[in-house]
């Protein structure tokens, strides 16, 4: 096994009803004076929000609530999240929604923590050395950002994404009560279930991927069983199996588990993140629109690897290496279609004209600063290939 190092602190509180215990979860981690924040308005309308309040009530914890936070989550609510609360002597975050309200809230936590502009932090111009601690009650499963240490926002003037890794981004604790995601609309729970499989793949493909068995082992299995159960999801919403199985994957496909050992890909996400700074698209309808094409792409330099991939997660019995990897990447596309996510430009925001593809490459790139990729970098003109090949 190659080396790593792990660590998650985030305490996990499973199953249906926990989100009655938010109150005491924000007290045993030290919370007196609580913001919560919300989406725009799903907690409110299924009920989640009356929970979560009645719950910090019954603690004796003090609380302020704000909402609105859209998703592919804006830089300017978070800064004013960070302007308004400054000198109210906010001690804890709790996040009541999805990735958007979580990232919202880890940003907001960076600007509480260690001063404004907090763009900064997304450009790297100033390092994030602590925070104010973060909670959540997770209502979608998707992001993984309840155990990530990830926070990704849109700064909306520029139509840049971007996202600040830091060890302080890792909530103290996530409540994660399936019965929660009932109320999702089908194509957010297919939207869930691509970005946590996104999460697993942009993990197996890495560079010396093959050394740690036990993580391939596990991406794998977790693959299987979020395909299986998202299928189960979209046609029984209120399935409490599916709905428990699929939250575990969304966290345990995005803390690093599935990572062991090697260093992350994630091309598509950054190919796909471009999308949506530019057309307000949903993450994981960016990512199944991407994903082919950037196989396609990239394959050759590891057919064994994609034949792997399908022989133990699609059950693709083929010995030919080259054609078992076309038939990986078609069963993938073809799953996909049948969560009724799009594999191409075409099936989320429509054919673009040259002009708008270099600007993606453009934009992915950094202007031509940075290649992504650790499977296989990808500089801009590769990047250009990849979104012409998904225009389709
Ligand atoms: O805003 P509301 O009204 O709550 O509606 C939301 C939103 O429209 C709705 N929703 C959530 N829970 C619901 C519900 N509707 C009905 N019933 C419920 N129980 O779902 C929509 C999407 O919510 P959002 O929070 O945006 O979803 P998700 O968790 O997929 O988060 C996506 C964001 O996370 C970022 C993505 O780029 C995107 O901006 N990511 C964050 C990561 C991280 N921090 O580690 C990693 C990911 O790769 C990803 O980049
Ligand atoms: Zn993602």
């Amino acid at each position: 096994m190659n080396q790593f190092t792990y660590c998650v602190p985030t305490k996990v509180i499973f199953g249906a009803g926990t989100v009655h215990q938010a109150g005491e979860a924000v007290k045993e981690f030290g919370g007196t004076h609580v913001l919560v924040v919300y989406g725009g308005g799903s907690v409110l309308r299924n009920g989640t929000l009356d929970k979560v309040t009645a719950s910090l009530d019954k603690a004796g914890v003090k609380y302020d609530v704000e909402g609105g936070v859209q998703p592919n989550p804006r830089l300017a609510l978070a800064q004013e999240l960070v302007d308004r609360y400054q000198d109210k002597g906010v001690d804890f975050l709790l996040a009541v929604g999805g990735g958007s309200v979580l990232d919202t809230c880890k940003a907001a936590a960076m600007g509480l923590y260690g001063g404004s502009p907090i763009w900064d932090y997304f450009e790297g111009k100033r390092p994030v050395t602590g925070e104010v601690p973060v909670g959540s009650v997770l209502t979608i499963a998707a992001a993984g950002s309840e155990t990530s240490d990830s926070a990704v926002l849109t700064n909306a003037e520029t139509t840049v994404k971007r996202g600040c890794n830091t060890p302080y981004n890792r909530p103290r604790f996530a409540i994660m009560d399936p019965e929660l995601t009932y109320s999702l609309p089908q194509y957010q729970t297919a939207c869930g279930v691509t970005d946590i499989m996104m999460h697993t793949l942009e993990r197996y493909f890495a560079k010396d991927a093959g050394q740690n068995q036990l993580t391939d082992a596990i991406a794998e299995g977790l693959l299987r069983d979020v395909m299986e159960n998202g299928l189960v999801a979209i046609a029984e919403p209120e399935n409490y199996q599916a709905r428990s199985e699929i939250m575990w994957c969304g966290s345990l496909s995005h803390n690093d588990l599935t990572g062991l050992g090697r260093a992350k890909d994630f091309s598509v996400h950054q190919l796909g993140h471009q999308l949506s700074a530019l057309f307000d698209l949903a993450h994981g309808a960016s990512l199944s629109a991407m994903w082919p094409h950037w196989a396609q792409y990239v394959c050759k330099h590891d057919l064994p690897r994609f034949a792997n991939l399908g022989r133990k997660v699609l059950g693709i019995r083929c010995d030919d290496d080259e054609q078992c990897t076309l038939l990986t990447i078609r069963g993938f596309m073809d799953y996909w279609h049948t969560l009724g996510m799009p594999i191409s430009l075409s099936g989320c925001v429509g054919v673009q004209n040259e002009a708008v593809l270099k600007q993606l490459a453009k934009s992915c790139s950094y202007g031509g600063k940075r290649t992504i990729g650790a499977f296989v970098k990808l500089d801009e003109d590769d990047m250009l290939e990849i979104y012409r090949a998904a225009n389709v």
